[in-house]
């Protein structure tokens, strides 16, 4: 029996790993769950995992949150022993976030294959960590499963060999397709009637955005303008719900038209998302998400791995200057914003896809 070793760290590891793990069961791989730890409260990861009918993880490395440099290290050193004894064929990591490239070069390190899935999207922007972990990850993986067809340019112009890389589609797709019959009602999470396509959405939680008061301040006043007009629903990521504490900024939170909310869970946020007029974020994952669901996104930031969600989905990539969000929220509000189309592959097969390569490969 081919033995897959499968690592999550963070939350956005968690939608993409639950189809994948399911696939692999089906196609009779034995599948070991490893998680890092690198998210660990309930709310980011507990309800996250019940809702997606993950297994319990076989082992946890509890690394918790610190430096980049620290908790990269720590997963690296916590991983290996666990590798050396369960000695899988292969270690299966998702996505961008540290635990992702901690796992994947320890593996590598040891001689055992590293499977990558969501491989080749590039922002071109350094300064985002993410961006560092998504290189160095595809250049050491054996096989790297791609979501759009650029990630197979970005690979080439990287050396990475044509061979290496199949084209499987969006697994978090794969989740959100699965999972949207189940999505909480919109009012029920945020404890009020909430009028139907007449409410924006906002997540906010990259470093870029919310760790300098220069660029978090602005970007607040300007949603509390757009929440003048529109009730705007705002489930609050732990570093963000911190900075905006230290800046003083907490009125925001408090403010006619905001509904802030502790971090939304899985079911909780499709059903916010599916039912809005709009969605303002950073998130990666929320432009794909919306995408699929046809329903307009506003990304607040200068540029995005993702650009298939704009040319052919319902994302605007609109950055952070206040002016800029404010004329593309009144244009969607007057137009009724991107419709788009869904993209190719995007159509809840990926996992399947992804074991069937795999059963071919390893
Ligand atoms: C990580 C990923 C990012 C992803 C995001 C989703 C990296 C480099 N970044 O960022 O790509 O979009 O997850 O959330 O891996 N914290 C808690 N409870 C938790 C986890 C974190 O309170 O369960 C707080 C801690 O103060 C911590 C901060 O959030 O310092 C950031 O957590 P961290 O894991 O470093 O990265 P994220 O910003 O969540």
């Amino acid at each position: 029996m081919t033995h897959i070793l499968c690592v999550v760290g963070a939350r956005p590891n968690f939608m993409k790993m639950a189809p994948i793990i399911a696939a692999l069961k089906a196609d009779g791989f034995a599948v070991t769950l490893v998680h890092t730890g690198q998210h660990y409260d309930a709310a980011m990861n507990d309800v996250v995992f019940e809702q997606l009918r993950l297994p319990v993880p076989d082992v946890n490395l509890e690394v918790g949150s610190a430096s980049h440099a620290q908790q990269t290290g720590e997963v690296m050193k916590r991983i290996e022993p666990v590798l050396l004894e369960k000695k899988p064929d292969a270690v299966l990591v998702v996505g961008d976030v540290n635990s992702t490239l901690a796992a994947a070069l320890t593996a590598v390190k040891l001689g055992i294959k590293v499977i990558h899935v969501e491989a080749g999207l590039r922002s071109r922007d350094r300064a985002m960590p993410e961006e560092i972990n998504r290189i160095l990850t595809d250049q050491i993986s054996d096989i790297l499963f791609t979501t759009e067809r650029e990630a197979e340019y970005n690979l080439a112009a990287e050396g990475v060999a044509r061979e290496r890389v199949v084209f499987a589609g969006n697994v978090m797709i794969d989740s959100l397709r699965a999972n949207l019959a189940a999505a909480v009602p919109p009012s029920e999470s945020a404890g009020r009637a909430l009028p139907s396509k007449g409410y924006a959405l906002v997540t906010l939680h990259r470093p870029s955005n919310v760790a300098d008061p220069r660029v978090l301040k602005p970007l607040l006043a300007v949603l509390g303008e757009i929440a003048s007009g529109m009730l705007l629903v705002f489930p609050v990521h732990p570093r963000t719900a911190a900075r905006i504490k230290e800046f003083g900024a907490g009125d925001f939170l408090t403010a006619p038209g905001v509904i802030a909310l502790p971090p939304a869970s899985y079911l909780a946020m499709l059903g916010l998302m599916a039912d809005a007029a709009l969605v303002l974020t950073d998130s990666g994952g929320v432009q794909e998400e919306t995408t699929a669901l046809g329903v307009p996104c506003l990304t607040l930031r200068e540029n995005t791995e993702r650009p298939i969600t704009v040319t052919e989905g319902t994302n605007t990539v609109v950055g952070t200057d206040p002016a800029r969000i404010r004329a593309a929220f009144d244009d969607v509000v007057k137009k009724g914003g991107k419709r788009g189309r869904v993209p190719e592959y995007w159509d809840g097969q990926a996992a399947v896809r992804i074991a069937a390569a795999l059963k071919q490969r390893l």
